[in-house]
């Protein structure tokens, strides 16, 4: 029986028919339902006291890149141009149309030269006009048509996808462990530049992000001060693409000289960085963030969106990727995510590094 308050009276009673059932599973499961003290996630302030259940109030929704979505989440840049990768990123694509989130196109160098795999990166039909959609090439791909003024390619490929821009990786550690990789000419710095100049006037936006080890200060400042509309920082603790180069390269001349495979930046400290340019130029606030690299869930990137001081978004590639085969799988997911995220903001106040 459970006693509550309503406008007929001052205290109802009610009959709880599940309560039997609950109290007998509470019994049964107090031994596998002990914590153990030291595996207690102390990032945060958890304030029970504060804050209603989240409803249908409760918005999540974000003005990004000039669209909005219905909640911060973004499914960082991935596959394409293999058998399976149109059964993911269509499947990728429906979550993000049913959720209304963001997403970023794996590399699509492939469509410079042929267009054998366009079906695998043609998810604008699926995802509709209104949410932020990237194509994806690496800087080597960049640089050559760069140099060889023949960027008309990329402004092509990109109104062929019917994106709102292009997504551009940085990845001179990938490249280089890589057997078959590209070695740059020009600093990525240089031909992002030239890049952004033929961009005037095409309303195609440019981000640019590394693929699993971050970047420092000094090239966040360079990036910060050139007319692109958002980093994505792709940062160390995650799927990096160096280490899989690595294993994917045993015979390579690179094999044993992992060491570079571990140098880096995290989320955490990029958003320090990226803190204290903000402090010293309030102009970059036009910038946007997509803070990626080893986020596995909502409360991960919860952790960091409190303490970025930019308008962001939370991107995952591996988490996504990992359910991406079955659709419900995906889903369920997604709404977890998005659930959680929305019980995070109520309850949950990040630690200053001071408290922790
Ligand atoms: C299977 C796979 C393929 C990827 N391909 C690309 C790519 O083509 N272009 C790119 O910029 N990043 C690519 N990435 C890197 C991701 O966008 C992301 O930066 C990185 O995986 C870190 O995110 P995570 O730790 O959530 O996996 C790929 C990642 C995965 C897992």
């Amino acid at each position: 029986m459970v006693k509550r308050h309503d406008e007929q009276g001052p205290t109802v009673v009610t009959k709880d028919p599940m309560q039997e059932t609950r109290k007998r599973d509470h019994i049964e499961l107090t031994q596998k339902a002990q914590t153990i003290k030291s595996e207690v996630d102390s990032r945060f302030f958890y304030e029970p006291l504060l804050s209603a259940h989240p409803n249908s109030e409760n918005s999540l929704s974000t003005l990004f890149l000039d669209k909005k979505m219905s909640a911060p989440f973004w499914i960082s840049s991935m596959t394409g141009g293999v058998g399976e990768a149109r059964h993911i990123n269509q499947n990728l694509a429906r979550v993000c149309r049913e959720f209304s989130l963001g997403m970023g196109l794996g590399s699509c160098r492939s469509l410079l030269e042929s267009d054998k795999y366009f079906e695998d990166f043609n998810l604008r039909p699926v995802l509709g006009n209104d949410l932020p959609f990237f194509a994806n090439l690496g800087i080597a791909q960049v640089e050559t048509l760069v140099h060889k003024n023949e960027t008309k390619k990329i402004i092509d490929l990109l109104n062929r996808l019917d994106t709102d821009g292009l997504i551009v990786h940085v990845n001179p550690l990938q490249e280089w462990f890589q057997p078959e990789g590209d070695k740059f000419q020009y600093s990525p710095i240089d031909t992002i530049e030239r890049l952004c100049r033929t961009f005037e006037g095409s309303n195609k936006k440019i981000i640019v992000k590394e693929v699993g080890q971050g970047m420092g200060p000094k090239s966040l400042k360079a990036l910060l001060d050139l007319p692109i509309s958002a980093i994505e920082l792709a940062s160390f603790g995650g799927t990096n693409f160096s280490k899989l180069e690595l294993m994917r390269s045993k015979e390579s001349q690179f094999s044993k000289i992992d060491s570079l495979s571990k140098v880096g930046h995290t989320s955490l400290e990029m958003i320090s960085f990226l803190n204290n340019l903000l402090n010293a130029n309030p102009k970059y606030l036009e910038k946007q963030i997509i803070i990626s690299g080893g986020i596995d869930n909502f409360l991960d990137g919860y952790y960091l969106q409190e303490q970025l001081n930019f308008i962001s978004v939370i991107g995952m590639a591996k988490s996504f990727l990992s359910r991406s085969e079955n659709y419900e799988e995906l889903k369920t997911f997604t709404e977890a995510q998005i659930e959680g995220l929305k019980m995070a903001r109520a309850y949950l106040h990040v630690k200053s590094p001071e408290a922790l």
